[in-house]
């Protein structure tokens, strides 16, 4: 089974989440980053970022130089913004055979609440079976991110929902 696990982190919570997926499932890491930087500063991240999360703005990406053909499953990790996926994941969705290929999500976010992000990602990606919700490492509910990657990695394994 071919899979990797494509990306967008800005502050290295879902870099390193993928990371330890990675490992688990030996799958490719393809990190995408926007063409242009996000501002440095959280205020400014937070009104860029959140405003073209929110209006579904595709911002030019890097990195993604996957032929979806190649793999048998694409698995994508994405922090949340503004109750949505960043961004950088509306790009890579767009991509000419990508949604088709995703069978896993896994979201990073600060409140824990990645339920809209994942409702709005199942009406685009018809083969999506499994996802995991973790949570940043600013955040207590960040120590139960390891078991449930490991979780995620047998599910994915198995093929289907335990
Ligand atoms: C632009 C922006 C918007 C965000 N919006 C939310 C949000 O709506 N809900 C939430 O729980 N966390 C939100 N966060 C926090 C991130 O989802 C969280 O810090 C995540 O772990 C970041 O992942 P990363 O380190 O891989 O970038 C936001 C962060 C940014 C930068």
């Amino acid at each position: 089974m071919k899979r990797a696990i494509v990306y967008y982190s800005l502050s290295g919570n879902t870099k390193e989440a993928a990371e330890k997926l990675a490992a688990l499932l030996q799958a490719e890491l393809i990190r995408v980053e926007t063409a242009r930087p996000m501002p440095d500063s959280f205020k400014s991240q937070i009104l860029k970022g959140g405003f073209q999360a929110a209006f579904g703005i595709k911002p030019r990406i890097t990195g993604l130089a996957v032929r979806p053909e190649e793999y048998d499953e694409l698995i994508l990790g994405t922090p949340i913004w503004a109750g949505l996926c960043a961004a950088p994941m509306n790009t890579v969705l767009a991509a000419k055979g990508i949604a088709e290929k995703v069978t896993a999500v896994f979201t990073l976010s600060g409140g824990g609440d990645n339920d809209k992000c994942l409702d709005a990602l199942r009406k685009k990606l018809p083969n999506l079976k499994h996802t995991a919700a973790l949570a940043d490492r600013k955040y207590g509910k960040a120590e139960e991110n390891e078991e449930k990657i490991s979780a995620f990695a047998e599910e994915i394994r198995n093929g289907e929902r335990p």
